[in-house]
């Protein structure tokens, strides 16, 4: 399915004041950018309208904060130079969003230059998503664009509100991930092989749920996979276990099997007597976890099998990590599927965000997945089958 709402191809924007909304929402450490992935995803996009002559007023939330005023660790100065530095455009930052400072800084802008607006999120009434701020942030454009996916799921202010008052429509990164992460459910080349880890069932259930509708094999890993253990009438020790989630997990292996998709748990385990990073690691049988242990990884007959289902795929889709892949001695299980999915180079591979993108990065893999999604929450809420709220307020094609 083509994605239905208007693009900036769509409409002219030459001279105009282009009010876009972007995830410059980036890690930082000692204020610098640890990782600067998100900045990139929205060049194309705004090297578009600098180059048909847009004036480029940015927005962007980063963090949580309070919302009572600046806090100067969460400025987006660091992304605004960032920006600069990545693109060479002319980038000014200024420290105001919705007051006389921004709007001076706007009307003297010309067209090709970018002026990036403090932190959406330093004014609570953002989270509210009250009106007066998406009338205030409009009247600092002619157009607004939405290019900010990892956010394209929260009805806030800056990202719903001034579609209500602006011709709205799509960036191309917005366009892409929808596009992408929704086609993969319409048409997908099969076999479609699922990999979902992390740690909750109870935060993954409308995506199991989703995925059960449409693919051929459900690979489960990482702490929710002890949930399904006790479903199945395992003991699992120590480890993660949401003895709220057995019956639903219960339900999830039912549905698979009216579905006719082949659910694959994990048949041994690494088990470690405390979490930590000097904990040692031992594998025993999924069906025998000892009382004081804790399950920390897939063992190596999974890791096997799970990567003999994904070297048979034609298309994958995978979000959350086998085990505790932070620690060297437990990341073979996350590390085997990431190179199983490496290794199939004729497959379509798509990554929800979040820890699954960190264990690519870890292992220098990201390169060789077709596509891997800058939102985390978004991503999920797209592959949960829901419709995101920033999306929906932008104009019909
Ligand atoms: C994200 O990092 O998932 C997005 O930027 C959204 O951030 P939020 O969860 O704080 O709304």
């Amino acid at each position: 399915m083509a994605f239905e709402k208007k693009t900036v191809r769509d409409i002219d924007v030459d001279g105009k004041r282009v009010l876009m909304r972007v995830d410059f929402n980036v890690p930082l450490e000692d204020g610098k950018i640890t990782d600067d992935t998100r900045i990139k995803a929205a060049i194309p996009t705004i090297t578009y309208l600098v180059d048909h002559g847009a004036k480029v007023v940015l927005m962007s939330h980063l963090g949580r904060p309070k919302g009572d005023g600046p806090e100067p660790e969460l400025s987006l100065k660091p992304a605004a130079e960032k920006l600069a530095d990545l693109t060479g455009f002319d980038v000014t930052f200024v420290d105001d969003t919705y007051g006389d400072k921004a709007k001076k800084a706007v009307d003297a802008m010309e067209p090709g230059q970018i002026v990036v607006l403090e932190n959406v999120r330093f004014d609570k009434r953002e989270k509210k998503n009250d009106p007066e701020i998406a009338k205030k942030l409009s009247e600092l454009g002619d157009i607004f664009v939405l290019d900010a996916f990892g956010t394209a799921h929260r009805a806030q202010g800056s990202v719903v509100g001034p579609a209500a008052y602006l011709p709205a429509v799509a960036g191309f990164l917005l366009e892409k991930e929808v596009d992408t992460l929704t086609s993969i459910f319409k048409n997908p080349a099969r076999p479609f092989v699922a990999i979902v880890g992390g740690s909750k069932v109870s935060s993954k259930i409308g995506v199991l749920d989703h995925l059960l509708d449409s693919v051929d094999t459900l690979i489960i890993g990482g702490g929710m996979a002890y949930t399904f253990f006790l479903a199945k009438g395992y003991t699992v020790g120590e480890s993660l276990q949401e003895p709220d989630w057995v019956e639903p997990a219960k339900q999830m292996m039912e549905k698979a099997k009216k579905n006719g998709v082949k659910l694959l748990l994990p048949i041994d385990t690494v088990v470690a007597d405390h979490y930590g990073p000097d904990a040692v690691g031992e594998v025993v049988p999924s069906s025998a976890i000892p009382d004081d242990r804790m399950g920390m990884d897939i063992g190596p007959e999974t890791a096997k099998l799970y990567a003999d289902a994904i070297a048979g795929a034609a298309t994958v889709f995978w979000n959350g990590p086998m085990g505790v892949f932070e620690f060297d001695q437990f990341s073979d299980g996350t590390r085997a599927v990431a190179e199983a999915v490496a290794d199939n180079e004729d497959c379509t591979s798509i990554i929800g965000g979040g820890d699954s993108v960190a264990a690519l990065n870890k292992f220098a893999l990201a390169d060789k997945m077709s596509w891997i999604s800058t939102g985390g929450g978004a991503s999920m809420e797209l592959v949960e089958g829901k419709e995101l709220p920033g999306v929906e307020a932008l104009q019909d094609k």
